[in-house]
């Protein structure tokens, strides 16, 4: 599908998203390390606005992607959201989209359950900084995902950047 091949061009081009770094602590067992990827309209957007958390809107074709490894940095999949005009105007026009590692498409469209963490940064347009820039508390990564296990690494962040938690 188109999608998952303009993600593939992104991880051959290794576009980091500005602001993320290759193998940033995630979350999650099944994201212990991720990479995130951005094309050059969205990176764009971040760096004229100063960076991610002042983002008000990206333009029409901004892709973002985040690579998952789990703790032996592994792949285990690949989420994108793709912003396109009209798609979706009540939650801000981004196509959703997750993946196995292999591209075999597990979620796709307006998924609900991605849009209703990722509308916890409306004024950023829904796209998160990665950690430890912002972070989630416990509670809400096990309110959407309660079989996963957080990992030790992101609960320290968690004590050490207590302002950094998106409420
Ligand atoms: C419980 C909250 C939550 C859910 C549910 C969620 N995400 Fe995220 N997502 C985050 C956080 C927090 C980040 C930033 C962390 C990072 O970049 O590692 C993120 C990062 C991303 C990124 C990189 C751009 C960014 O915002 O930093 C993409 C793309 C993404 N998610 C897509 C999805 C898709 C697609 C789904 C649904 C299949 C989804 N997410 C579900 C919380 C969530």
């Amino acid at each position: 599908m188109a999608l998952w091949r303009t993600v593939q061009v992104l991880r051959t081009a290794d576009a980091r998203m500005f602001e993320s770094a290759a193998y940033q602590p995630g979350s999650r067992a099944v994201d212990a390390y991720t990479i995130d990827l951005a094309n050059p309209s969205a990176n764009d957007a971040i760096r004229k606005a100063g960076g991610i958390t002042n983002v008000r809107r990206y333009p029409n074709g901004a892709l973002l992607v985040k690579e998952n490894f789990n703790l032996h940095r592994r792949a285990t999949g690949v989420t994108a959201m793709l912003k396109l005009s009209g798609y979706d105007p009540a939650d801000r026009n981004w196509v959703m989209a997750a993946y196995t590692p292999a591209g075999k498409v597990i979620a796709y469209g307006k998924v609900p359950a991605c849009i209703a963490c990722h509308a916890m940064v409306s004024t950023q347009d829904f796209v998160f900084a990665p950690p430890p820039k912002q972070l989630l508390s416990v509670a809400i990564w096990k309110a959407f995902f309660p079989k996963q296990t957080i990992t030790s690494a992101y609960e320290q962040l968690l004590r050490w950047h207590p302002a950094a938690v998106v409420r």
